[in-house]
């Protein structure tokens, strides 16, 4: 039987891990998979998930099944995080899944069961294990433009001139912030002007929310998915914990389908408590209980969101003296994008052969589209990237 297996093609960001790895240089950067570090090129775990984890370890008394949707403290506390006030509750049906990657697949596994004709419009780029696990499900991932290469922006133009062209029904992908993998992000204006076009046309979009509190604060950057929520009669909306708590090994998610129209809501919970059993029975419980504990207790949360905005700052401390060194070094200001985009990453638009060199000839790693992740750099190597960019001809 195993014979029949084809090979399957590595993962880009997981291979560039490895590859990173064996390379013996002393003086290499890591600028590949989305994992912050701090100065000391560590990944913390927060103080308030310390915290929780010894509360729950003092208080915890079972680890018996919880129930299919996860633990209904966890939606609650992450509903309210994401959504704040922005929809009833009752319109909101949720589970916990593995991850964001898990959420994203549980989404689309359910629009193929609602609509298995849907396509989804994928943004051009995006996270490229959206596209691969689209692949895998057999479904259909139509790309809409998004950034423009000469400007390192959003090609607003053009993503809604392809948008336009899109069938009823069908779903549209968007990052709720932080753009994965361009730091490109569309203002609330955009924003607004995008939530018009779904209403007009009948698209059903699916907000993926990995980087809450990266890019402009948890309010602001939860401000695209609350308009879209709340103006739309149908959206889905995946969420991760693992950056903005630091858990990433957890697997910690969250898959909301809200319908405006309540009475959808039970079989909107049942349906997703089904997939969640047909794909791995109950989901993880250890980092959803983290959250939702350190959600739940004034001082924990207080505590996290203080430690997140250090992380959010220390990442446009890092974009700001990247820019400026760049423009030092350049004598222009075509790298002022990289201070204007936001979360993790920057899509810097080197060739492959030039992300190469940079590979070879300075030791720094970043993903073959020339997505760089601003968080594995620290105060010592922004100088070294900067001179390294210059010196390949970027
Ligand atoms: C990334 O884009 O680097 C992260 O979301 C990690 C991953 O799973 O790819």
């Amino acid at each position: 039987m195993f014979e029949k297996l084809n090979e399957q093609p590595a993962d880009k960001i997981l291979e560039l891990m490895q590859l990173y790895k064996d390379d013996p240089r002393e003086q290499k950067i890591d600028l590949g998979v989305g994992v912050y570090k701090n100065a000391e090129g560590v990944t913390p775990v927060m103080r308030a998930i310390k915290a929780a984890e010894h509360q729950v370890w003092e208080t915890q008394t079972t680890k018996a099944y919880t129930g299919l949707a996860g633990d209904p403290a966890y939606a609650d506390a992450m509903i309210g995080l994401i959504l704040a006030d922005a929809v009833a509750r009752e319109t909101v049906a949720a589970v916990a899944t593995p991850g964001g990657t898990g959420a994203c697949r549980q989404a689309f596994e359910l629009i193929r069961m609602a609509n298995p004709d849907a396509k989804i419009h994928v943004s051009d780029p995006t996270w490229p294990n959206h596209l691969s696990i689209l692949k895998h499900l057999k479904m259909e991932a139509v790309p809409y433009r998004y950034f423009d290469d000469a400007t390192r922006g959003v090609d607003f133009e053009g993503m809604i001139a392809d948008l336009r062209k899109a069938k009823a029904g069908d779903v549209v992908l968007l990052h709720g912030c932080c753009h994965n993998p361009t730091g490109a992000n569309l203002n609330l204006t955009q924003w607004q002007e995008v939530v018009d076009l779904l209403n007009d046309r009948g698209l059903i979009p699916m907000i993926d929310i990995a980087y809450q509190g990266f890019g402009d604060g948890l309010d602001e950057d939860a401000a695209a998915t609350r308009l879209v929520a709340s103006s739309v009669p149908e959206c889905l909306i995946a969420a991760s914990c693992s950056k903005n708590f630091g858990i990433y090994r957890e697997r910690t998610g969250l898959l909301m389908a809200i319908a405006q129209d309540t009475d959808l809501h039970k079989i909107n919970q049942g349906n997703l408590a089904y997939l969640n059993r047909q794909n791995y029975s109950f989901p993880p419980d250890h980092g959803a209980r983290l959250v939702s504990t350190i959600l739940n207790d004034d001082a924990l949360r207080a505590d996290w969101a203080e430690e997140l905005e250090q992380v959010r700052l220390s990442m446009l401390g890092l974009r700001e003296q990247l820019a400026a060194e760049l423009q030092r070094l350049s004598g222009s200001d075509r790298f002022g994008f990289i201070a204007q985009h936001r979360g993790m990453f920057s899509r810097i638009g080197a060739s492959p052969e030039e992300v190469q060199r940079l590979r070879k000839e300075h030791g720094i790693y970043m993903v073959g589209d020339s997505r760089m992740n601003i968080a594995g750099l620290n105060r010592d190597t922004v100088p070294i990237l900067a001179k390294a960019i210059v010196d390949v001809g970027i």
